[in-house]
């Protein structure tokens, strides 16, 4: 982690929790992180579709941001089920997470897709969670680099520098996803690495220093040290441990505490 970057933990809660328990959630959450949410560290949780503008309306005295979990490509129009961009900003929405694993194997989302949701998003003042990551079969034939980098040049086509260094970038190797075997910090520092060498490339060594690269898969309080202190890990996408208030409060805890050793 770098001190020039503020680190972000974003909790994706998927489509877990009754209403009851995410109201619950988000209150624990934002009185056990009002010390330290928006200063030394950004904290986000991102709640099912429903729950946005009721868990929004929760955190709004707190510093705890409001994630979509995905959204439309189009700006309006005859999309059933989807939310757009607008939608999601009325509910109280500064994130947005696009490119989920989740999204791209399970509803096949396109590279192009998440590439005009990122431009979408910026255009109306949505900041995206740009996911990427291989599977285990890429990885067991040596194709991770290629595939992660493809997805990095695609997801970040349509933004400028200045939209660029506002993104956020979150590596999750799919193989990690909900399956309780994390990358090592060595495997997870060397993909992080690769990404901002590559961001590097495709606008400067100043851009590329600039946006925060999160690490997603299996974060949970055991190893978050370990992966957070590596020098390009800024922070975690985290599933199943911020269904948790003490789970999460830990990992949010420990990295925030990371960045003010550094
Ligand atoms: P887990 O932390 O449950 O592995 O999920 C990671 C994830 O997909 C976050 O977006």
């Amino acid at each position: 982690m770098s001190i020039n970057r503020k680190p972000i933990v974003v909790g994706n809660w998927k489509m877990n929790l009754s209403l009851s328990e995410a109201t619950g959630l988000a209150y624990e959450l934002s009185e056990q992180l009002e010390d330290i949410a928006g200063v030394d560290i950004d904290v986000g949780i991102a709640p099912s579709t429903p729950f946005l503008s009721i868990i929004a309306a929760i955190c709004d005295e707190s510093a705890i941001g409001i994630s979509a979990q995905h959204m439309s490509a189009h700006l309006s129009g005859a999309h059933t089920g989807e939310s757009s961009v607008q939608q999601l900003l009325d509910v109280g929405c500064q994130y947005v997470i696009l490119g989920h694993s989740e999204r791209r194997h399970v509803y096949g989302e396109s590279d192009e897709q998440i590439a005009q949701c990122a431009r979408l998003a910026h255009d109306l003042g949505l900041i995206p969670i740009l996911c990427v990551g291989e599977t285990l079969q890429q990885r067991e034939a040596n194709q991770t680099l290629d595939v992660v980098l493809k997805q990095v040049s695609s997801a970040f086509s349509q933004l400028t520098a200045d939209e660029a260094s506002r993104s956020i970038c979150a590596y999750e190797p799919v193989w990690a996803i909900g399956t309780g075997h994390t990358a090592s910090p060595e495997q997870a520092q060397e993909v992080h690495a690769a990404i901002r060498k590559h961001l590097s490339e495709l606008y400067s060594v100043a851009i590329a220093d600039s946006v925060r690269l999160q690490y997603g898969g299996s974060v949970k309080p055991e190893n978050a040290e370990g992966l957070m202190s590596q020098p390009d890990i800024d922070g975690a996408l985290v599933g199943g441990a911020s269904l948790k208030v003490n789970s999460f409060n830990s990992i949010v805890q420990i990295t925030s505490k990371l960045i003010s050793q550094t």
